[in-house]
């Protein structure tokens, strides 16, 4: 499960696998494939680029902590999306974070992923996952409603939405 490969709308094979310390140096090509917007989304504040600070920071995590997989193109090795699920204290439940190659969104990958993510985490044993969304990001707080994320207004941050998947609703037939 931690590694698969799938096929996205148009045919595009991609795989599916754990993000590891190496994977640093597929970062400055991904993220200068990333719109400034798409950033804004993903980290909740305008920002350009990620320094080498911050890259080194998301590819050294904890596994027993946390997870994340990274999508890599088959026919050319390239990163074309991350997501990342980070345990809150407890143990009991996650917090996800996805972000795609702009120009590939669209295309059926961040499902996937999104998916890839979710039946990890019930594997893991995880009882919830949950998410912060900007209320404005459309695509993805209709892609959690799709997936059976319940959808609230975060009660702390205005204009965030805090989206919420309790895994026992997810029949094992909707995850990979
Ligand atoms: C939000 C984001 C991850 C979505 O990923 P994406 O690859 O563009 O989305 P997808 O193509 O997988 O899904 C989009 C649509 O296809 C649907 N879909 C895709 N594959 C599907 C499948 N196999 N079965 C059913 N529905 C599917 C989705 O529900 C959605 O519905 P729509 O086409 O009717 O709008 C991506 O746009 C992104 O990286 N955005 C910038 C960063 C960001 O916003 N991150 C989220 C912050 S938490």
């Amino acid at each position: 499960m931690h590694t698969r490969e799938v096929t996205l709308l148009e045919g595009e094979k991609v795989l599916l696998r754990p993000l590891k310390v190496d994977d640093a140096k597929l970062y400055p090509d991904f993220l200068a494939h990333v719109t400034s917007d798409d950033l804004r989304l993903r980290f909740f504040a305008p920002m350009r680029e990620l320094s080498p600070d911050m890259v080194d920071k998301l590819v050294h995590y904890d596994p027993a902590k946390a997870m994340a997989f990274i999508a890599i193109e088959q026919t050319t090795g390239r990163l074309l999306g991350v997501v990342r699920l980070h345990d809150d204290d407890g143990g009991d439940s996650g917090e996800f974070a996805i972000l795609l190659r702009s120009r590939l969104k669209g295309h059926g990958l961040g499902w996937l992923m999104m998916k890839h993510m979710i039946a990890n985490a019930k594997e893991k044993g995880l009882k919830i996952v949950r998410g912060q969304v900007l209320t404005e990001n459309l695509t993805m707080l209709q892609m959690c409603e799709e997936l059976g994320f319940h959808i609230a207004d975060d009660t702390l941050e205005r204009g965030v939405k805090q989206v919420t998947l309790p895994l026992e609703e997810v029949p094992p037939e909707a995850l990979p």
